[in-house]
């Protein structure tokens, strides 16, 4: 009942999954394990939601759009167990239907769920045939086709089913193999540290510390590229909640971290004093905020659709239709202008968005390098360890979850420069007025 009245507020609601954990009093009153059993149903549930919704619709002799909401969290509840989590199906069926008898026990939902559970358990073809890419709504399955093509955009689907890696960026002091062979983890070949699952954070040594932040392994890639840093004046332009700030402070610049949102301001401040790392913070709009002084290198890593990070917010498919992605180009384009007036003449920007999308990455910079002051400067293969399979023929980096298993079928890709990863798009580029 915990799952399913999660699920039901995430998607009536539009909150997101983790503020609805702190809001739910069924989940609130389970302990330890039971816990996160409600947790993974729920996350299994929204990871997979438009598949389970798919296969759902051929079990119903309605469409599901007919069937009361919190029936259908019940039903989204119980598939996630059957087919995703393997329960048992006689004890996924008999709790899931006992859930929606006292949740609604005036509606006959019970009867429904016993059926159409009953069903799902012996026809569990019609979740697992369905197209991968049916885990989304149908636009946005057709514009990773048409980022990713039809093989990437099914790769995406398939590695959103799973729980997503957790990676540890180092302070440079700290040995990465020593601190691996200590929590169990495993270096990357960026020099990432990745969690084995289920590891407490605040347990690991040097938490209190601030030895290392929580940064997904191609996140740290835009920082990297900037390449020897140490002494050069860096502008960080949208800076909270601050993981790429951090790794500029840790090699050595002296960062101006700057961020439009006062609350996110707050928690990069959290976490630059957990790791003790220096930098000037500061709220402003990088599109009117200018530096006293004109700096070496910008970081803009711009507000975009955050498409691809959905394997930690799955949720947020179902929050954003086309319209809401229309807006982003044109911020993108007007920081980018900015970030050429707070830069020397030589200096170096580099671009970045979490979204395979090329309107709010390729464009943006082809564009700016169509009508600005812009030259691109290639990443090179020995810049980026783990991620040379990600450069474009440009010299851009776009970043991507590799499937474990099509690294083992694919003998010609060397898995170390295949590293599993959220989606980043990276630009680097230098500033050459004339
Ligand atoms: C992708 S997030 C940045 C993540 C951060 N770089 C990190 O590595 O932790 C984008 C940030 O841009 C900020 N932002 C959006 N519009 C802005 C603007 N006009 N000026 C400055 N910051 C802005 C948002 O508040 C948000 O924190």
């Amino acid at each position: 009942m915990a799952a399913a009245t999660l699920l039901h507020s995430v998607m009536a609601s539009g909150a997101d999954l983790d503020s609805a954990l702190t809001q739910n009093e069924a989940y609130d009153r389970l302990e330890g394990a039971d816990r996160g059993l409600a947790r993974a149903i729920a996350s299994n549930a929204l990871r997979a939601l438009g598949r389970i919704d798919g296969g759902l619709a051929q079990l119903i002799d309605r469409p599901l759009d007919q069937v009361e909401a919190p029936v259908l969290a019940v039903l989204r509840a119980g598939v996630a167990q059957i087919w995703m989590q393997q329960t048992a199906p006689y004890a996924a069926v008999s709790a899931t239907v006992e859930a929606a008898r006292r949740w609604r026990p005036a509606s006959r939902g019970g009867k429904l769920v016993n059926a159409v559970l009953r069903r799902a358990s012996e026809r569990p073809e019609v979740f697992t045939d369905l197209d991968p890419t049916t885990i989304w709504p149908d636009w946005l399955a057709n514009r990773y086709r048409a980022a990713l093509g039809p093989d990437g955009a099914t790769a995406l689907a398939e590695v959103q089913l799973r729980e997503p890696p957790v990676d540890l960026t180092l302070k440079p002091r700290i040995n990465a193999e020593d601190f691996a062979a200590e929590i169990e983890g495993e270096v990357l070949a960026n020099g990432s540290v990745r969690l084995k699952a289920g590891r407490l954070l605040s347990d690991l040594p040097g938490y209190a510390a601030g030895d290392w932040w929580v940064q997904d392994a191609g996140a740290t890639q835009a920082a990297r590229v900037l390449g020897e840093i140490s002494g050069k004046r860096v502008l960080d332009l949208c800076a909270a909640p601050g993981g790429k700030a951090m790794q500029l402070a840790a090699a050595g610049a002296q960062v101006t971290a700057l961020d439009i949102s006062r609350q996110r301001l707050d928690v990069l401040r959290a976490n630059v004093e957990r790791t003790g790392l220096r930098m000037e913070i500061t709220e402003g709009d990088a599109r009117t905020w200018r530096p006293d002084q004109k700096v070496d290198a910008v970081l803009l890593d711009a507000p975009c659709s955050a498409m691809g990070v959905l394997r930690r917010h799955p949720e947020a498919a179902w929050r954003r239709d086309p319209a809401s992605l229309s807006k982003y180009p044109r911020t993108q384009r007007a920081l980018l202008d900015a970030a050429g007036e707070m830069l020397q003449p030589g200096g170096t920007l580099i671009y970045c968005v979490c979204t395979p999308f090329s309107g709010e990455g390729r464009d943006v910079v082809e564009g700016a390098l169509n009508s600005g002051p812009w030259k691109r400067s290639p990443i090179r293969p020995d810049e980026v360890p783990g991620f040379v399979n990600a450069l474009t023929p440009e010299g851009d980096l776009l970043t991507a979850p590799v499937a474990r298993d099509s690294i083992a079928s694919a003998p010609t890709q060397n898995a170390a420069d295949a590293i599993d990863s959220d989606v980043f798009f990276v630009s680097r580029l230098e500033y050459a007025p004339i």
